[in-house]
């Protein structure tokens, strides 16, 4: 049994939590948010001891491993307390808003050999993992081309965006993780447009947008295309396409049920999308979850590194300095 510590009682820390005393081979050991009612509240429902001091929570003896679901700015410091000490972590993305901090945390974290995944999930969700299981295979051939559409139902509140570092290192990173991996290459240009067309006035008080693309190139000449947006009326959009030498895969949006409808007012209408994140990556949570539990089971390495983490953070500095500059940014 892997003794966990999950900390962060807040949207993603719910879930995480949820999902490891879910897990038969882990054992929720404790829930720590300096907001007590909001780690009792989540801790109680579980079983799990409640605690306000994160660090005490990282430093007990029962805890073999911690997920972090904290505010951004805190992973670093709660990650190389439990790396110093052993543990292993499960880190929510992204690795801290700075690049350079990173890449500090991600030397030492492989000099100390700790071990460390990103919490990039969606390479969890089964049509994803199914894509790239059908690359493997050779079914589309050589990739060409990634295209990805990732479009949220609505404009986060003021709070939100103030702290979120902006679109490219807080929404568009889970796109670029998922591009590289699905390219097989790392990029070696990348070239981004921002538009700030839903709330002009909140994305320019914030140095932001709303509304983003980007382009990027291997050195063999594959491409990926992005395309993000703030806001889609119809709902949660996150439909990607691999086009390959021999083919193509396309993946669609997902909603409650496949049931089609026909009427004098509509004819083939269908339900809405799933709605957010939270609904749309369930199964995603759970199988990154126990695929983090299931890798420290059986002595294996964790599916998604410190590097992928500091890739992703990587590609998103370079689409603001080519927002900034206009230019191609070569990497
Ligand atoms: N992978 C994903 O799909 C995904 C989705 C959402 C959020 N995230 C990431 O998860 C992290 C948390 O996001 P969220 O949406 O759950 O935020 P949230 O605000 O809902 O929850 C954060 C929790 O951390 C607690 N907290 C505040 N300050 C703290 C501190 N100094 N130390 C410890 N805990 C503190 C808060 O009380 C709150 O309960 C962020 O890094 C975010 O980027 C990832």
């Amino acid at each position: 049994m892997v003794g966990i510590a999950v900390l962060g009682a807040g949207r993603i820390g719910k879930i995480h939590a949820a999902n490891v005393a879910a897990n038969p081979n882990a054992r929720l050991i404790a829930v720590a948010d300096p907001y007590a009612s909001a780690a009792q509240a989540l801790a109680g429902a579980l079983g799990a001891d409640a605690m306000t001091d994160c660090e005490a929570a990282i430093d007990r003896d029962d805890v073999d491993a911690i997920v972090i679901g904290t505010p951004t700015n805190t992973h670093i410091q709660l990650m190389m307390r439990a790396v110093r000490q052993g543990k292993a972590v499960l880190c929510e993305k992204p690795i801290d808003l700075d690049l350079l901090k990173s890449q500090a945390a991600a030397e030492e974290i492989e000099s100390l050999k700790g071990r460390v995944m990103l919490a990039f999930n969606r390479r969890f969700e089964t049509t994803f993992a199914e894509m790239r299981a059908a690359i493997d295979a050779g079914d589309i051939g050589e990739v060409r081309q990634v295209i990805i559409s990732s479009r949220d139902p609505g404009l986060a509140p003021e709070d939100y965006i103030k702290h979120s570092g902006g679109i490219f290192r807080d929404m568009t990173i889970h796109d670029l993780d998922i591009g590289r991996w699905l390219l097989g290459e790392e990029p070696v240009q990348l070239t981004a447009i921002g538009s700030r067309l839903i709330d002009p006035a909140m994305m320019e008080k914030y140095d932001d947008y709303d509304t983003a693309m980007v382009q990027m190139q291997t050195a063999s000449g594959k491409q990926c295309h992005i395309n993000n947006c703030r806001q889609a009326v119809y709902g949660y959009d996150q439909r990607i396409e691999v086009f390959g030498s021999k083919g193509m895969l396309q993946m669609d949006n997902l909603r409650p049920t496949t049931i089609r409808r026909w009427s004098a007012e509509v004819t083939d209408a269908r339900e809405p999308l799933l709605n957010f994140f939270l609904e749309r990556y369930q199964q995603a949570y759970k199988s990154e979850l126990d695929a983090f539990v299931g890798a420290l089971v059986d002595g294996k390495p964790l599916p998604v590194t410190p590097n992928d983490g500091l890739q992703a953070l990587r590609l998103a500095e370079a689409a603001v300095e080519s927002v900034r500059t206009g230019r191609a940014v070569a990497l």
